[in-house]
């Protein structure tokens, strides 16, 4: 028996002209009772197979339906038709599975992204949901690949922890405790002792604190895991559970921080580009497509593959927040009263501000750095001026938000200060500030949302279409 080869190599290795291979697969179309064109994920591409309808019987044709999985055998030959440069003639052709076209719900037409998002576990066989989880998973291994090249070592930092990394109260409890009975302290609370860690315990909202401790030690480091936050925010950009790469690294200031995480997307970008050509392709002509019939005013302004090259190419805009608000205030919109909150310095920035620094005015990629210490996170180190901390954002273009990083406060009367005035108890977080106590050094680092950047990279605009399984409130299906 010959072995099955994947579809990608059939239509990619000249050497096998002529030859006879097997091939396994899901039937995208069939057309003219003759023609069949077969996916098995390894390509965007299908391979074109070829069948004598005289020498097969009716039901047997009958079963070659959008969706069924097949085996076929056959010789592998140049084609004559448009479209395909080779395809294959069948000699055995076997239904692995039916798929009844009365009830598949996938048909050779266009689907809404809001219809393929309920039928969740069967979108990876569209083009569009197989191109996207392939880049998914390049982007992943390019993360991997990236750090390991530049000596950082992967960290795996806890998924269940005690503390809560940004301060934001957005967790998910973890519990063994029965719910509907929960033991009580003296004075009617519930007793946390009785717990199954002894304590209360939450989903990690980030791997920063860890990784903290790990950079300290090991010098570069990085997590990249999943991150849970209930954060009731049912937008286009957030998801209850999503994936976070951190890297954190010893003796490094902002200015450092703000140059590994440029370099770092800028080589993502590229990676995107240099090796998933076809699938980003694909996406870069769908979006093409869809931009034709959208208002002027909606489309993109460069196409998704023009995107990529420019990040990969150009320099990203660094400003203080200071001068980012100095720069809203005197903008068109301000002026025209456009803006439905007004910018104003100590309050944080809302996504139009965002959006017209990055989209309109400088029409790039921008680091936004030294915030207010009032909104941003306990560990971010004070500025001298006593009022901003060394902190960066990185915002995108039709993102917003993808990075959000920081200097850290080493010095530890300050870090104690911090604590107390975020009603953070020094017990619950001893031995992050036994860092400071022993061997402090500068350090940063910095926060990458994974799939906001698989979001920038394949064009889609909703997060939910880049997660295999979206978690968002009210919605915890497949
Ligand atoms: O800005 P954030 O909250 O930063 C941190 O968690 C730091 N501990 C990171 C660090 O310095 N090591 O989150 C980092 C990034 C954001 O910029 C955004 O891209 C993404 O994580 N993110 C989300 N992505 C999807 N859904 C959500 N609810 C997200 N919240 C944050
Ligand atoms: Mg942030």
């Amino acid at each position: 028996m010959t072995k099955r080869t994947k579809i990608v190599d059939v239509l990619t290795n000249d050497s096998l002209i002529g030859k006879e291979v097997v091939v396994k697969g899901w039937v995208r179309t069939f057309r003219s009772n003759r023609f069949i064109a077969l996916n098995d994920g390894s390509t965007i591409n299908n391979v074109q197979v070829v069948v004598d309808f005289e020498s097969m019987n009716e039901s047997e044709l009958k079963r070659i339906t959008t969706g069924a999985s097949l085996s076929v055998t056959g010789e592998l030959v140049e084609s004559q038709g448009k479209g395909q440069n080779v395809e294959i003639i069948v000699k055995a052709l076997e239904v692995i599975g039916d798929a009844d076209p009365d009830e598949y719900p996938l048909q050779p037409k266009k689907h809404s992204m809001e219809f393929l998002r309920e039928k969740a576990h069967l979108r990876f066989r569209t083009n569009t949901f197989s191109a996207v989880f392939r880049i998914r998973h390049a982007m992943s291994y390019a993360i991997h690949k990236y750090f390991n090249d530049n000596g950082f070592y992967h960290l795996h930092s806890p998924i269940i922890t005690g503390s809560d990394a940004e301060g934001a109260g957005e967790m998910f409890r973890v519990t063994t405790l029965d719910l509907d009975n929960t033991p009580k302290t003296a004075d009617g609370s519930i007793d946390v002792s009785e717990d199954f860690f002894g304590k209360e315990t939450n989903l990690t909202v980030s791997g920063q604190l860890e990784a903290e401790l790990g950079a300290l030690a090991l010098g570069q480091v990085y997590t990249f895991g999943p991150t849970f936050r209930a954060e009731n925010s049912n937008t286009s950009r957030h998801l209850a559970e999503f994936w976070m790469v951190e890297p954190e690294v010893a003796f490094n200031d902002l200015v450092d921080n703000m140059d590994l995480a440029e370099d770092f997307l800028k080589y993502l970008a590229k990676y995107a580009l240099d090796n998933c050509k076809d699938d980003i392709t694909f996406l870069n002509n769908r979006e093409v497509q869809e931009d034709k019939s959208k208002p002027q005013a909606e489309r993109n302004e460069l196409t998704l593959i023009e995107r990529l090259e420019f990040v990969a190419n150009n320099d990203f805009e660094r400003i203080t927040y200071t001068d980012a608000i100095r720069l809203l205030e005197n903008s068109k919109p301000y002026k025209k009263k456009k803006f439905k909150y007004l910018p104003e310095w100590g309050k944080d920035l809302q996504s139009e501000h965002e959006r017209y620094l990055v989209e309109k005015h400088f029409k790039k990629p921008v680091i936004i750095t030294d915030y207010p210490a009032s909104f941003k996170a306990f560990y971010m180190r004070e500025n001298e001026d006593g009022k901003t901390v060394a902190a960066m954002d990185i915002l995108f273009p039709g993102i917003g938000e993808i990075v959000g990083g920081s200097q850290r406060e080493e010095r530890l009367d300050k870090l104690k200060q911090k604590c107390a005035d975020f009603n953070i108890p020094e017990e619950h977080v001893w031995w992050y500030l036994e860092t400071r106590k022993f061997g402090t050094c500068k350090h940063a680092g910095f926060g990458l949302g994974f799939e906001r950047l698989v979001m920038f990279v394949t064009g889609m605009t909703n997060i939910r279409d880049v997660i295999p399984f979206p978690r968002t409130p009210k919605n915890a299906e497949f």
